[in-house]
């Protein structure tokens, strides 16, 4: 079953993925993984210290674009699909695992409709999600080694796969982001929490309003989506504090305007993120003075995890 159709058939029994402590990010995982681990480490990307400028705007670009859900259409956006999910911080995920689609966890079946959507033959053979640090440097991709270069294909999973419609500067940011990551620059596991989740939202801010600069409207409302999700995985740790929660719904409603705006026109659009960001200190102030009662701490993520 190709990934769009396992996604369907969840969708059909009414079946959400079940979330441990109900967070997007611990979507996708074997029944015996240690959550509490997989939510407070990442393995560690691979992106060049120079590279993390708005120098390298379109790597920040697709950087934020393979964190966020939206740039594949229909279920897999529904229910939270990011290039991420599968390949954290670049690497490949130990831990993946969807019914249907994985077979040993840390696989996926994203081959068939993906190498011949239109020869379709029905088997099952999920593959071990890669690493894909050097991965630009391949004469071939996937293990068909039916693509010679990531534009083709990134453009063919989006497409074919999930069947979102990707304009060409995001496959391109993308595909940039992906030739960025170096061996050379691994760090090895680092620790993921309020501060980092602050980071990847300020760097998609950031990478919109670069976007903006150059008038390119798909990548810019793609990246305002981006930074929108970034907020809502906030959000979903500080469900247990409403004060908190409300002033991150507060934020997200502010950005939707000023995506509006940027809609409108990239000027005004630039205009209405500066507003945003001069607000923005106060509000990281806020969550990281509650940080402490959210689920970001990690005894009170264990305390909700054992429920
Ligand atoms: C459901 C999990 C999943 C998602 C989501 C996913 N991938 Fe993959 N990806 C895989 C698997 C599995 C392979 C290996 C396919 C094969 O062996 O043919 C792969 C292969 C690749 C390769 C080829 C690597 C190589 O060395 O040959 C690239 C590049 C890639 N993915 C990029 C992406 C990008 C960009 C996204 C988001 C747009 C994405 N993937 C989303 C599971 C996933």
């Amino acid at each position: 079953m190709s990934l769009l159709a396992s996604l369907a058939a969840a969708a059909q029994l009414g079946a959400t993925a079940p979330a441990a402590a109900d967070l997007s990010e611990a979507r996708w995982l074997a029944p015996d993984t240690d959550v509490l681990a997989f939510l407070t480490e990442a393995p560690g990307e691979c992106l060049p210290a120079t590279l993390r400028t708005s120098a390298a705007a379109q790597v920040e670009a697709g950087r934020a674009l393979f964190r966020s859900p939206l740039i594949f259409g229909g279920p897999a956006a529904r229910y939270g699909l990011s290039c991420n999910a599968c390949h954290r911080d670049g690497r490949s995920n130990p831990r993946f695992f969807f019914d249907g689609l994985s077979g040993e966890p840390g696989t996926a079946d994203v081959t068939t409709a993906l190498f011949s959507a239109s020869r379709e033959d029905g088997v099952f053979n999920p593959r071990p999600i890669p690493d894909l640090v050097g991965a630009g440097a391949k004469k071939s991709l996937g293990s068909a080694g039916s693509f010679h270069d990531l534009e083709a294909f990134i453009d063919a999973a989006v497409a074919e796969e999930f069947q979102g419609d990707v304009e060409p500067s995001l496959v391109a940011a993308l595909a940039a982001y992906l030739r960025a990551l170096d061996p050379a620059a691994c760090t090895g596991p680092r620790s993921i929490g309020l501060a980092t989740a602050l980071a990847d939202f300020r760097r998609a801010l950031d990478a919109a309003d670069a976007a903006l600069a150059r008038a390119d409207h798909a990548l810019a409302d793609a990246l305002f989506l981006a930074a929108l999700q970034d907020l809502q995985r906030v959000a979903e740790r500080y469900r247990p504090l409403p004060a908190l929660l409300s002033r991150i719904h507060a934020k997200a409603a502010e950005l939707t305007s000023a995506r509006r705006a940027a809609a409108q026109s990239p000027e005004a659009g630039r205009a209405a993120l500066r507003r945003f960001r001069s607000g923005l200190a106060d509000f990281d102030a806020a969550l990281s003075a509650a940080q402490a009662d959210s689920l970001y701490d990690r005894d009170v993520l264990a305390a909700s995890l054992k429920r």
